[in-house]
């Protein structure tokens, strides 16, 4: 079954609340958390992570495009995140285990993260810890409404058949650039979850746009 993810960046910050029921029909909750040092925006953190709890009941899937996120392991844990990813390029990997193990610690589900220029080998030493997700960004992270890069199809295969052997158990998720059309690409090449934004948040009628994505 393929989960819907759509990213919060693209919806209207004023009308939170709203943006979020206009997405009901989705699986997860996208959030994405940029601190202007991992990438070069600002979005938004923990409060507002906190204010989303107390309005909807879907997974809250918070995507950390932060440096060293094992600093904010239990401020997001406390603000009711359901999962948190984090970049294995954001700390030397002894950190992000720490970060990890903290997740399990507080009963989060644990993500790691790729940035486009990160070999699918990679995560292996993370696979054999039992991380429940790891997603490929199909974009250079910072910004919503950029345009897919295929040349990640081919290592979005790789970690396919990874964790088919090694912890089938784990979600493999996309990030960037997901519209009806990526979509099909990417649940070919192994994904089950898909983030979008612009193509959801953008669409005259979200509800139409997510159905578009189950293909
Ligand atoms: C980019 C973020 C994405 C972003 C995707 O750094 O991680 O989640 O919101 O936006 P679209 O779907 O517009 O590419
Ligand atoms: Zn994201």
């Amino acid at each position: 079954m393929i989960k819907i993810a759509p990213s919060i960046l693209s919806a209207d910050f004023c009308n939170l609340e709203r943006e979020i029921r206009r997405v009901d029909s989705a699986d997860w909750l996208h959030v994405d958390v940029m601190d202007g040092m991992f990438v070069p925006n600002i979005s938004i953190g923990v409060p507002v992570v906190s204010s989303i709890r107390r309005h909807t009941e879907m997974f809250l899937d918070v995507h950390l495009m932060v440096e060293k996120p094992g600093r904010y392991v239990d401020a997001f844990a406390d603000a009711g995140a359901d999962l948190l990813s984090v970049h294995l390029e954001a700390d030397m990997p002894l950190r992000i285990r720490e970060a990890l193990r903290r997740m399990e610690e507080r009963g989060v589900k644990r993500g790691i993260v790729l940035r486009p220029i990160t070999s699918a080998e990679a995560v292996l030493p993370y696979l054999e810890l039992g991380v429940e997700l790891v997603l490929v960004m199909t974009v250079e992270p910072g910004f919503g409404g950029q345009k897919f890069m295929a040349d990640q199809l081919p290592k979005l295969e790789a970690i396919r058949r990874y964790i088919d052997r090694y912890q089938p158990d784990c979600n493999l998720e996309v990030d960037g650039g997901i519209d009806p059309d990526t979509a099909r690409q990417a649940v070919s090449a192994g994904a089950n979850v898909l983030v979008a934004g612009s193509s959801v948040y953008g669409a005259p009628d979200p509800a139409v746009a997510i159905a578009a994505l189950r293909g």
